[in-house]
């Protein structure tokens, strides 16, 4: 890749596309990458080797998408991505804290670098949601010495600059900020997939339900603008793309604080007009702000796929309240029947905790309702996690973690068998699929996904990654369906 043309590009677009968009950006930004570029070439020519990096992501697609400007950035520096069991001069941590076995997990990973940081003198950069939380960071000074870099979700894209820091000195770098209220627009992106492709519409959120650390942790919403957004999704389409996710912690807000009504419902109508996006997905949504609208354009645009995932958390009233969700179980029941009698093959997905402060046998009951009354294709299901600095933390928790494990598992039992009965319809039905490559359990055989979002494995002659199929479904599980043949549509 020629990646002194990339800058070069990158600049002449970012002042091309986003002059008079009231946008602002980070130009010094491309500087450090070019500085480090040099640093690096003179490394590559004086040792023959090229430095070389790996990323570990947690959590969300938030994070996932945060991934791939870290790694955009990383290549245009000079550096080169390797695979996680491959040795790395830097390894960067993208965390997340929204539970707290995925704090625990980042601990452990960096704890286990410790030998492969001393034998091959490489550092761990350490960034993301984590990293928001003061006392994290102390953790992190204090007892993990390989974190040589440490930046927020507020300034990722300070990190060239970082680099270029501690490169020069040596010494630890620690910048997180608190908040950023610009959208850094068109920072470098090594996209994971080609066929596929995560985009983010609004960053932040204001909902602050009673549990959740992320509106302390991601800021307050910021809707990108749509030109730009489009202009990003033309961009892809052009470049092969077929399906694309937006992402948001409430996609549904999009444009509210831009002072615009609707624009959720306008931007799925807009992408209507770019050819070559086949697929258009979006999560998450929050219950409360599901404007008919957004039903009209779910119903009316074709590359819109039918599926929504529609996070409930509880089905009690009384927890909901306590949750500081601003909707009932009722509210909750109704807008899926709207839903439903709109979109009637729409399915449907969930968010649900289980063992939140206070809850009762007859608020699990209630949850248990909600999940046999709408029928959720999927529903993933989380154990409250007390978190620092949220209201919840502070609520009085009555169940015992012996009960709490046994809803849990209720739950998870009541939900399999949902999901196999829902899936049993699909059985000997023909099926349109987005290929992902091979099967990661059986690399014989083919993966991808329903408009539905079904996880398909099949077996099929002259099929590629990428490739719009139709599957017959032979067999069908709660989690995954099996397939033959597929005739390759698009
Ligand atoms: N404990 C358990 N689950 C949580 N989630 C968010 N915060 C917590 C917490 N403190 C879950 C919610 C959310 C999903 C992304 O994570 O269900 O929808
Ligand atoms: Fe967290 Fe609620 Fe915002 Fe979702 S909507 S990110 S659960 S505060």
């Amino acid at each position: 890749m020629d990646t002194k043309n990339n800058i070069d590009r990158y600049k002449l677009k970012q002042k091309a596309s986003l002059s008079g968009m009231g946008v602002e950006n980070a130009p010094e930004n491309y500087d450090w990458i070019e500085n480090i570029r040099n640093f690096n070439m003179d490394h590559s020519l004086k040792t023959r080797k090229t430095r070389k990096f790996k990323l570990n992501v947690f959590g969300c697609q938030m994070n996932e998408r945060d991934s791939e400007t870290i790694a955009g950035m990383l290549i245009d520096m000079g550096f080169e991505e390797v695979g996680e069991h491959d040795p790395a001069d830097i390894i960067v941590f993208i965390t997340c804290c929204v539970r707290e076995n995925a704090e625990e997990r980042v601990y452990g990973h960096i704890g286990a670098l410790s030998k492969e940081c001393e034998e091959n003198g490489s550092i761990i950069v350490a960034c993301g949601c984590m990293m928001q939380q003061p006392h994290i960071v102390e953790k992190l000074k204090k007892s993990y010495h390989n974190v040589k870099i440490i930046f927020g979700t507020h300034n990722v894209h300070t990190f060239p600059k970082l680099l270029y820091q501690y490169f020069n000195n040596k010494k630890r770098v620690i910048d997180v900020w608190e908040k950023e209220d610009r959208i850094i627009e068109d920072l470098p992106v090594k996209r994971t997939e080609k066929h596929k492709a995560w985009v983010s519409i609004i960053l932040g959120c204001n909902n602050f339900c009673s549990y959740c650390i992320v509106p302390y942790v991601r800021g307050r919403e910021r809707s990108r603008s749509m030109e730009i957004v489009l202009n990003e999704i033309r961009e892809l389409a052009k470049d092969g793309c077929k399906e694309i996710t937006l992402l948001g912690q409430n996609v549904n807000s999009y444009g509210n604080d831009l002072g615009q009504k609707n624009l959720f419902a306008k931007l799925l109508n807009a992408i209507e007009d770019i050819d070559g996006i086949s697929r258009v997905r979006f999560m998450t949504s929050h219950p409360k702000d599901l404007s008919d609208s957004l039903i009209d354009a779910m119903k009316n645009c074709k590359k819109v796929c039918n599926h929504l995932h529609l996070p409930f958390q509880s089905g009690s009233t009384r927890i909901l309240e306590k949750m500081n969700r601003r909707y009932t179980k009722e509210g909750y029941l109704n807008l899926v029947d709207k839903i439903k009698r709109q979109i009637p093959d729409i399915a449907l997905s969930t968010d649900i905790i289980v063992g939140f402060p206070g809850e009762t046998d007859e608020d699990f009951e209630d949850t248990l309702d909600v999940i046999r009354k709408v029928q959720f294709d999927a529903a993933f299901t989380f154990i409250y996690s007390p978190r620092r600095g949220t209201p919840a933390e502070k609520m009085e928790q009555i169940v015992s973690s012996k009960v709490i494990s046994r809803r849990f598992q209720t739950l998870l039992d009541i939900q399999k068998d949902i999901g196999t009965d829902l899936a049993k319809k699909v059985e000997g039905k023909t099926v349109e699929v987005l290929v992902d490559g091979p099967s990661k359990q059986n690399p014989n055989i083919l993966s991808g996904r329903t408009r539905t979002n079904r996880l398909v494995n099949f077996e099929a002659e002259g099929v590629k990654k990428g490739d719009i199929v139709l599957v017959d479904i032979v067999r069908a599980g709660a989690f995954w369906l099996e397939g033959r043949g597929g005739k390759v549509i698009g």
